[in-house]
């Protein structure tokens, strides 16, 4: 399975902060807003992933995350030169995707929470089996997002339907910023119309698997944490959770160094050496913390 973040949108709504940086490299609490994105496809066993930039802002991620190497994977970049719609990363990463399924999460979106691992596993199951897979979490402003109708019934979430950002939202499940697709998502793409304001949309995609019957739903439980940290408000208010639940717990959370380590895909030295250059701050610390913690 490969995984592409989407970095790519103008960021109109930070400026002037994203006049000069992408919004995706800003930092949430103690490390760079892509972080969390990029943990949440290492936490779904991915670790061949496809970074999707503006053309101005590669460089920038290009000098953060380099090869991936640091953290045991592969990391490769793309422009997508006008932000024409999510499922537009299909097209742009129809070569990168291959003959593969395909996760994308959105690189402003945030998750944190209990049996996250094992609702991105059954998700990964979904897509070798041929099913997409969307993810809802509850929200008290839906019309702000992509929606779905579900009806849950022992334990088993069925979509009814899908829409975009609707004016009269059926229910208060948004459908967030991750989507795990089978093989044949990048042909898929392509047969997607643009809607009324001219963008490739993920929920028109969403929807012809729906048509098919080939889409599943996992809800995101009560007490989860989800941020699209599109706004002032939404990146502070990130910012102080994760410090919160950071200083609650002893931990960093969304580190994929640590991540890395503990699936063996980077060994003790290699943390080690991440450990001694960022060993001036906190994270830094943690990070030799989890190395004396394993030996
Ligand atoms: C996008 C999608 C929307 C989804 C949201 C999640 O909206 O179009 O369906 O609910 O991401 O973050 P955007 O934030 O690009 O307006």
């Amino acid at each position: 399975m490969k995984g592409i973040i989407l970095a790519g949108g103008s960021g109109t709504r930070l400026y002037p902060i994203t006049e000069g940086i992408s919004k995706q490299l800003m930092p949430i609490y103690d490390k760079p807003m892509i972080f969390y994105p990029l943990s949440t496809l290492m936490l779904a066993g991915i670790k061949d992933i496809l970074i999707i930039t503006t053309p101005e802002d590669q460089a920038s991620f290009k000098r953060l995350l380099k090869d991936g190497s640091q953290f045991g994977i592969k990391i490769s970049y793309t422009v997508q030169p006008s932000p024409d719609g999510l499922a537009q990363a299909f097209i742009l990463g129809e070569e990168f995707i291959g003959n593969d399924e395909a996760a994308m999460v959105l690189g402003d979106n945030i998750f944190y929470g209990h049996r996250f691992t094992e609702a991105l596993e059954q998700a990964v199951e979904n897509a070798k089996k041929g099913y997409a897979t969307i993810f809802g979490n509850k929200v008290k402003d839906p019309e702000r997002f992509g929606i779905m109708e579900i009806t849950q019934s022992r334990g088993v979430t069925k979509v009814i339907s899908v829409e975009e950002k609707p004016k009269k939202p059926k229910s208060n499940y948004a459908i967030t910023g991750l989507y795990f697709y089978p093989k044949g998502v990048a042909k898929m793409a392509k047969e997607v119309k643009p809607s009324a304001r001219g963008e490739l949309e993920i929920t028109t995609l969403n929807d012809m698997y729906l048509q098919k019957k080939k889409l599943r739903a996992e809800v995101l439980g009560e007490g989860f944490t989800w941020f699209d940290t599109g706004t002032f408000d939404s990146e502070l208010d990130a910012a102080n959770m994760i410090r919160s639940i950071q200083n609650n717990k002893d931990k960093v959370i969304c580190c994929p160094e640590q991540i890395a380590y503990y699936r063996g895909w980077i060994t003790k030295e290699e943390l080690k050496a991440r450990a001694d250059l960022l060993k001036k701050n906190s994270y830094g610390a943690y990070l030799q913390k989890v190395i004396d913690e394993t030996k």
